[in-house]
């Protein structure tokens, strides 16, 4: 993808986001399933609220399930103990962020990341009015993470991945901020290996999410070869023709390979260059 093209996208989703947060921030009900936007093109039962326990949304603020965008919910799936740090990429209104904080409790630490400024206010809001003191919420972007090497325990993110202009570059960003032993919980959108990057770019925008998804075996690889072992890529529910909602799991070896460099980043497989549009 050239420079301009990759620019240009990456503007087009911060905007999309930053009107979703104002929405929310206005008391619009529901505003992020505007087309063009993650659930702006499927059915609403398979991105957002809906895919939280009534428990889990009872405990939070209204704006922060209103906000809601993931086509999952991270947080039941990665493993989080007493004490953790997490950081969760793309951290939107702060719906899993507020729920990880909660669970590991005062001793831990939740770092939201999100390169949306209104996402970010909306976020701190959230926290706030849902009584978080464990939780900072960073400016910037998934693929040059603003966090020292080996810094954390848990990676979450929520349908953000697939949004990325450098896939490699954020799965490069995970294996290095994460400790050795460190995991990964991720919900994302994940299109079948029998679907062709155009393919997928027929069945929906960059922004909703379906244009830029990797396939399994695209993520299963890149995984692996950013270091990561005890990789799985599972289907959860079909957002699109050929097109799933998928939780995505890995571990970073307890011995660290170490950082990899600019020329191993070069021989990652991913193919994935968005293929959109
Ligand atoms: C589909 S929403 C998901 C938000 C949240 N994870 C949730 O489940 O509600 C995508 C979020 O990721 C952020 N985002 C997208 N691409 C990003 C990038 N490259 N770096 C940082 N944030 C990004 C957007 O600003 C937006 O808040």
């Amino acid at each position: 993808m050239s420079t301009t093209t990759a620019d240009a996208l990456r503007d087009e989703v911060r905007r999309r986001y930053a009107e979703s947060a104002d929405a929310v921030t206005r008391g619009e009900a529901n505003p992020g399933c505007g087309s063009g936007s993650c659930c702006g093109d499927a059915e609403s039962a398979d991105f957002g609220e809906a895919l939280y326990e009534a428990e889990q949304r009872g405990e939070l603020p209204k704006t922060a399930v209103l906000a809601s965008l993931g086509c999952g919910n991270p947080t039941a799936v990665a493993d989080l103990r007493e004490g953790d740090t997490v950081l969760d990429l793309g951290s939107g209104g702060g719906i899993d962020v507020i729920l990880s904080a909660k669970r590991i409790g005062p001793t831990g630490l939740a770092y939201g990341l999100d390169m949306t400024d209104e996402m970010l206010a909306l976020a701190q809001r959230n926290a706030a009015e849902a009584g978080i003191r464990n939780a900072i919420f960073l400016k910037g972007v998934i693929e040059a993470v603003p966090l020292p090497p080996e810094s954390v325990d848990v990676v979450i993110s929520n349908c953000v991945i697939n949004l990325s202009v450098d896939k490699p570059a954020v799965l490069l960003e995970i294996g290095r901020v994460l400790r050795p032993g460190g995991r990964i919980g991720i919900s994302d959108v994940v299109a079948e290996d029998r679907l062709a990057s155009d393919e997928r770019a027929e069945r929906g925008s960059f922004v909703g999410c379906i244009a830029g998804a990797l396939s399994q075996s695209e993520y299963v690889e890149g995984l692996a070869a950013a270091g990561f072992e005890d990789v799985s890529v599972t289907f959860t529910h079909e957002v699109a023709d050929g097109m799933h909602g998928a939780i995505v799991k890995a571990t970073k070896p307890a011995r660290s390979r170490g950082n990899r460099s600019e020329e191993q980043r070069a021989e990652l497989p991913l193919v994935q260059r968005s293929g959109c549009c």
